[in-house]
């Protein structure tokens, strides 16, 4: 049953019987603004204690350019997730600055720092869709954080930003999931539902903290070379955590090398020797 009005589009519905067959038109235009060079992300001197007194990140600076994809590498608890969580304000970090698109977030707060951090997404290792609701909706509610209203509290969202959201399905190869349940989704595919899901808010910075961790090696390509094409065609700024070094070598252009809660290396990804990435694993042997 279709009770969309002309404006406005229930996003539980089916969405290949509610929204028409033309999404062609609608190109992502989730990162154009992204395309102009320079710094899209900047971290400066950032420095994370937690409650119970344990620095996780210390003095941590890291600057990122619209069309760069940098890989952090690090063993467990060297203070990757840390990291992305201070980046997307999921941590108050205890020291230093998040400078997102030209917007320093702590000097902001309220509706202020919310409209600075919509160009912020983050994906993490599991997809986390609602399985029950199909591919579109999921993918719809990126775009939430543009919508405050009693509306879209009802589930309800304004239409083109219905076929903004089947657009960023198209960018990730599965418009033709788009009425399917997410709970049909293979794990590569729930991936990359994921990161179309991040594509509607129209992120200039992708934070993927370890995207791939629970994929096969096939799968974990397809989505590293997913997030490789966003940053070279749409000029986002990627930051990705992973654990496989091959991997982060072959489509990176920077490596960053965390070694408890402090900066290792940060350099081109062809001229970091493996034996120096090798020692990140290596628990206190320097
Ligand atoms: N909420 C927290 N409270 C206290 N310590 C934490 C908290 N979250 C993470 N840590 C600690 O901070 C360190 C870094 O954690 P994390 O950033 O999750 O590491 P990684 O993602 O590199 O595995 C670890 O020692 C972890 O135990
Ligand atoms: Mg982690």
């Amino acid at each position: 049953m279709n009770t969309l009005s002309s404006t406005t589009g229930n996003i539980s519905l089916d969405p290949s019987a509610a929204f028409g067959s033309d999404g062609s038109g609608a190109r992502v235009t989730a990162s154009r603004d992204a395309r102009a060079s320079g710094v899209k992300l900047a971290v400066r001197n950032l420095t994370m204690r937690y409650g119970n007194g344990h620095t996780a990140l210390r003095d941590f600076n890291l600057s990122v350019k619209a069309g760069e994809m940098v890989v952090v590498l690090g063993s467990n608890g060297s203070g990757k997730s840390t990291l992305m969580k201070c980046v997307v304000g999921l941590n108050r970090p205890t020291a230093g600055s998040v400078e997102v698109a030209g917007c320093d977030l702590a000097a902001l707060s309220g509706n202020a720092l919310r409209q600075a951090r919509l160009p912020l997404a983050l994906i993490s290792q599991n997809a986390n869709l609602v399985k029950r609701r199909s591919v579109l909706a999921n993918v719809c509610c990126g775009a939430l954080g543009r919508h405050r209203t009693l509306a879209t509290a009802l589930g309800r969202l304004p239409r083109d930003e219905i076929e903004t959201s089947r657009a960023c399905l198209e960018e990730v190869g599965l418009l033709h999931l788009a009425g399917q349940r997410a709970s049909t989704l293979s794990g590569g595919q729930a991936q990359r539902v994921a990161v179309a899901r991040a594509l509607v808010q129209r992120p200039h910075v992708l934070l993927a903290d370890e995207p791939v961790a629970s994929l096969d090696p096939e799968a974990a390509d397809e989505v590293m070379r997913l997030l490789r094409r966003l940053a070279t065609e749409d000029g986002l700024a990627v930051v990705c955590v992973l654990h496989q070094p091959e991997l982060a070598a072959r489509y990176a252009d920077r490596l960053v090398g965390l070694r408890k809660g402090e900066l290792d290396f940060d350099r081109h990804a062809s001229e970091v020797p493996s034996a120096q990435i090798a020692r990140l694993y290596v628990g206190d042997a320097s």
